[in-house]
């Protein structure tokens, strides 16, 4: 039998695909193995957000064309963001890759799998679920992983001026409700317990639909499915968030108190040069509105630091909000220019690698202390875990609020919810034992 490897890096988008693909690859009778060299077909799923990650692309890229030349049968499929519309650039730089396709381009993955002769059942509605069970590592044969991701809307028709992801993905595209209401019924037959609904900007879910159906909507009709009993989404973006939606989250008991809501800055004149459509006193009242309508509500952000032009006070604007906000949660990340954006054909990258470098870990560093204190006042509380699995002898799984929590316990608690006392805590995670 054939045998595949997909690599994944990226945001959970990527992942939820490369679960996809490997149901695909299940389907048309490959056989997973966790390695390339094991592998007689192996499929890179790319992320090109920073310089960064397409590096890491680039690097491995290379390393599989050492490993191609040793072996010509290995076959090379690429798809994620690096991925253009205009691919004759990518074939030229890497003759050694045998298929390029777009994010989501399942029916090009199916068509080349028939191509080398394979059948692939394209009937069958839950094909990609076989991944989730595939996936499920350490768990008997048949039985769903807990937490499975649904992407709900593809692409995004922001165009924030930093960002590949709309010149990658392409515009906003929303799944069928009653398409996605049957695969999270599936899931839930097959025993998953909590579903996380992915888009770059879900507060966009079905403007392009009959009907109009939204996020809120969406999420009410979810509820409904018995066997999950957990439901989160992201991304949000501030300028879209809707009362009906807060009213929503706040009223429906499977809606998990957790919101990622990235403000990428806390100056005005650099959110204008982003795109991001609010100020910083909107995205505060915002937060003042969800914090008042949502008890608990925990929120991620995201910051990016040295965008050109950023000045010391500028930066500083950032750092107070962060200070401000007590986010449970804030993924800082350095600018990187991205060729064929908007602030790349407009603004010079100005801002030196040493105080990006020195921003970012000033970020860091307070949130560190916010997280830590966050987390020092759950101490001796008692918090509910839905338990995904085992890792170095313990239990471990999320609160509600989307906190990791390990626990040691000689039961079986794999999928289960767990009523864990709160014993030691860091700005990290939390440590018990069941209650
Ligand atoms: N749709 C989401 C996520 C987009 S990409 C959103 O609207 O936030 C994930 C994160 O990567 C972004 O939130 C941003 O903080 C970061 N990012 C995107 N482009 C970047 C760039 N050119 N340089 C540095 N960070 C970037
Ligand atoms: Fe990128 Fe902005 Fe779209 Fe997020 S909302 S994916 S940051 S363009
Ligand atoms: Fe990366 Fe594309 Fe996701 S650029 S962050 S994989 S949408």
């Amino acid at each position: 039998m054939l045998r595949y490897f997909v690599w994944t890096i990226g945001c959970q988008m990527n992942k939820a695909e490369s679960r996809r693909i490997a149901a695909c690859l299940e389907s048309a009778g490959y056989e997973e193995v966790k390695s390339f060299p094991e592998a007689d077909l192996v499929v890179l799923n790319t992320c090109v957000v920073r310089q960064s990650a397409e590096d890491k692309v680039i690097g491995t890229l290379g390393l599989l064309k050492g490993l191609k030349d040793r072996h010509p049968e290995l076959r090379i499929l690429v798809t994620g963001c690096l991925v253009n519309s205009d691919n004759q650039e990518l074939e030229r730089r890497f003759p050694h890759v045998d298929l390029l396709f777009k994010p989501g381009d399942y029916n090009d993955l199916i068509a080349w799998c028939e191509g080398q002769g394979a059948y692939v059942e394209k009937t069958s509605p839950g094909y990609w679920l076989a991944a989730l069970r595939a996936s499920t590592e350490g768990c008997e044969v048949g039985a769903a992983s807990p937490c499975a991701f649904v992407p709900i809307i593809q692409g995004c028709d922001n165009f924030c001026s930093y960002c590949i992801v709309p010149h990658r993905r392409g515009r906003e595209v929303s799944r069928p409700l009653e398409e996605i209401v049957s695969e999270v019924s599936e899931l839930a037959r097959l025993g998953t317990k909590e579903i996380t609904l992915l888009g770059q900007n879900v507060d966009s879910y079905g403007h392009d639909l009959p009907g109009h159906p939204d996020l809120a909507d969406l999420l009410s009709e979810l509820s409904g499915i018995h066997g999950i009993v957990r439901i989160r989404f992201l991304t949000n973006h501030p300028k879209d968030v809707s009362l009906k939606l807060i009213d929503t989250i706040a009223s429906l008991n499977k809606v998990c108190e957790h919101l990622e809501l990235p403000v990428q800055a806390g100056d005005d004149d650099i959110l204008k040069a982003m795109r991001r459509g609010y100020s910083a006193e909107q995205y505060r009242e915002l937060v003042g509105v969800i914090r008042d309508r949502i008890s608990r509500i925990s929120l991620s952000t995201d910051i990016i630091v040295g965008f050109p032009g950023e000045t010391e006070r500028q930066f500083e604007r950032s750092l107070a909000l962060v200070e401000e906000m007590r986010f449970d949660v804030v993924h800082v990340a350095a600018y990187s220019p991205r060729p064929g954006t908007i602030a790349w054909r407009e603004y010079r990258d100005d801002v030196p690698k040493e105080v990006k470098k020195e921003r970012l870990s000033r970020i860091e560093e307070l949130q560190t202390v916010v997280a830590g204190e966050i987390n020092a006042q759950l101490q001796g509380s008692e918090v509910e875990v839905l338990v995904e699995g085992r890792k170095k002898g313990r239990w471990f799984g999320r609160t509600r609020g989307n906190r990791l929590v390990f626990f040691e316990d000689a039961g079986e608690w794999k999928g289960r919810l767990a009523g864990v006392q709160v014993t030691r805590t860091s700005p990290w995670a939390l440590i018990g034992k069941a209650t």
